[in-house]
């Protein structure tokens, strides 16, 4: 198993206080039987920006991190990018970076609404060979209330993540019933345990494998077999997406009166 996603880089973000509740969090993973885990920090200019402005430290803590453990489970270096326009200055700086230093980023949306610039800006990262991860769609009440826009992420090339969380009605109904809806449709391509804390938000994962098992076996065998590909930056091939139902009944339905108009016209 691979976890895309952790907040186990300690004192930089709300996640890890301190050495100790990481390798709490790392010895949990590995009961979880995850063999790559990935550190993937906060970058939100303005709220946390600490981990990629202090690369020095963020360096020494992840080679302190990776050394002790390596026996027993892979960490790779990644970060959690709050989208921004101003992404594209920051990859080509060197101040950002993806997945063990390769172009395979992983970006998030605040929790409310989605940028309308993100389907250009994903479109630009493409052409320059960068894959987009957005993590954990589920979580995003507007996606939830307009899912094709996901459709259209889609088409443009860009991942999904779950979080594990997520499976556990930690965010909620609405995001859990979302997140079963998404795995039915393919529509996830990584999972993550976003894992902040040795507790409440910690590193669960496991039962998220399982129930993409049983919800979707072929989604389930289609990330077993590409996680540790596109974690190390490797192009994958997915499965192509279902449609979302309750769209198409939505489409019938005006379609439907538009007839009912025609009726009356003549
Ligand atoms: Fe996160």
């Amino acid at each position: 198993m691979v976890d895309f996603h952790s907040h186990i880089l300690f004192g930089v973000d709300d996640g890890s206080e301190n050495l100790e509740m990481s390798i709490k969090m790392i010895e949990q993973s590995i009961s979880e039987g995850v063999k790559i885990l990935a550190m993937t920090p906060h970058h939100n200019p303005g709220m946390y920006e600490h981990a990629m402005n202090s690369r020095t430290e963020y360096n020494e803590k992840f080679d302190f991190l990776k050394r002790k453990f390596e026996d027993r489970i892979e960490i790779i270096p990644s970060v959690e990018i709050m989208i921004s326009e101003g992404i594209m200055e920051e990859l080509e700086s060197g101040k950002l970076f993806g997945y063990n230093g390769s172009k395979t980023l992983l970006i998030e949306y605040n929790l409310l609404d989605y940028p309308q610039y993100a389907e250009g800006l994903f479109y630009k990262l493409k052409k320059l060979g960068y894959q987009v991860i957005l993590a954990h769609p589920e979580r995003n009440k507007a996606l939830r209330e307009d899912p094709e826009v996901l459709y259209h992420l889609h088409d443009l090339g860009v991942f999904f993540q779950l979080n594990a969380g997520s499976l556990l009605g930690q965010f909620g109904e609405k995001t859990e019933t979302f997140a079963r809806k998404l795995i039915e449709r393919n529509m996830f391509h990584a999972i993550g345990s976003d894992g902040h804390k040795d507790k409440s938000r910690d590193m669960r994962i496991r039962h998220a494998y399982e129930t993409v098992k049983e919800l979707n076996p072929e989604l389930y065998e289609n990330i077993m077999e590409n996680g540790p590909k596109l974690i190390k930056g490797e192009e994958i091939q997915v499965l192509p997406s279902k449609p979302w139902a309750d769209m198409v009944r939505v489409k019938k339905k005006k379609r439907r009166k538009k007839s009912i108009l025609d009726l009356f016209r003549f």
